[in-house]
C-alpha cells in the first residue's frame, strides 16, 4: 500500500493524513474484494524496516492500528471477514497485542474473506522464524515443513501481488510465498487505488499465462497428457 506519504505531501498535508486516507482506501478495498469473490487478501501495513521512520510517524501508525482495532472490527464482522495479524508482535504494546488477539478471536468463525494484515512483518523475518522454530523442535528443514512453519501457513500462496505508488520492488514482502505469484505495479498512490484500479489489476491478471515451470504446449494439452 505504497504512496500514502506522497499523496499527503502533494496536498501540503502531514504524512499521517495520507495514512489515514490509506485506511479509508483499505476499508473500501476489503469490501470490493469480498464483492468480487476474492477469498484471501494480504496487505503490508508496517514493515520490519518501518521503525526507521521518524518517531512521530511510527507512533501515528501505531495509533491508527489501535484505533482500527476499536472501530473497524464490527464492520469486518458484518462483512464475514476473518482477520489475521501477521508479523513479530513482541515490540508492540501490551494493549495493542491484546487487541490483536481479541480481533482475531472475534472474527475467527467468518469464512467469506480471509484478511491478513502484515504488521511489523518482513519476508526475511518470516523465513528466519520458520527455520528457527523447526530447528528448536528438531524437525528436518524441507519445503513442506517450512511451508507449515511460515506465518501465512493458513492460506495458499498468493496469485497476484499488487504494489501501488510506482515503485517496482518487493521490499521484503512475502519473499517465500511470492515464488510463483504474478506481479502488478500501479502508478496510482495507495489513497487513490479505487474500484476501477482494482478491476484493472484483476483484468490484467486474468490475461496472464501461469505455467508453473511447464511449457505453453503442455498447458494446452489435456490434463491426462501432462507430465507429473
Ligand atoms: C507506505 O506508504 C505505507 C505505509 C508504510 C503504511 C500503510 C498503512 C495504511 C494504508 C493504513 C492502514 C494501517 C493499518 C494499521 C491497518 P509510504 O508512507 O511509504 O508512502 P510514500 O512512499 O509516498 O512516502
Amino acid at each position: 500500500m505504497d504512496g500514502n506519504g506522497r499523496w499527503a505531501t502533494r496536498r501540503y498535508l502531514p504524512r499521517v493524513a495520507g495514512h489515514k486516507r490509506g485506511m479509508d482506501t483499505l476499508r473500501n478495498c476489503v469490501r470490493l474484494c469480498g464483492e468480487r469473490g476474492i477469498r484471501v487478501l494480504t496487505v503490508f501495513a508496517f514493515s520490519s524496516e518501518n521503525w526507521k521512520r521518524p518517531a512521530d510517524e511510527v507512533s501515528s501508525l501505531m495509533d491508527l492500528l489501535a484505533g482500527a482495532l476499536g472501530r473497524e472490527v464490527s464492520l469486518l464482522q458484518a462483512e464475514g471477514v476473518q482477520l489475521h495479524f501477521v508479523g513479530d508482535r513482541s515490540p508492540l504494546s501490551d494493549k495493542i497485542r491484546a487487541g490483536l488477539v481479541q480481533a482475531e478471536a472475534v472474527t475467527a468463525g467468518n469464512q467469506r474473506l480471509i484478511f491478513n494484515i502484515c504488521f511489523n512483518y518482513g519476508g526475511r523475518w518470516d523465513i528466519t522464524q520458520a527455520a528457527a522454530a523447526l530447528a528448536a523442535r528438531g524437525e528436518a528443514i524441507t519445503e513442506a515443513s517450512m511451508n507449515a512453519a511460515m506465518s501465512l501457513a493458513h492460506v495458499p500462496d498468493p496469485d497476484l501481488l499488487i504494489r501501488t505508488g510506482g515503485e517496482r520492488r518487493l521490499s521484503n514482502f512475502l519473499l517465500w510465498q511470492a515464488a510463483y505469484c504474478e506481479f502488478y505495479f500501479s502508478d496510482k498512490l495507495w489513497p487513490e487505488f479505487d474500484a476501477q484500479a482494482l478491476d484493472e489489476a484483476l483484468a490484467d491478471f486474468a490475461q496472464r499465462e501461469r505455467r508453473f515451470g511447464r511449457t505453453s504446449e503442455q498447458l494446452a494439452a489435456p490434463e491426462s497428457k501432462r507430465a507429473a
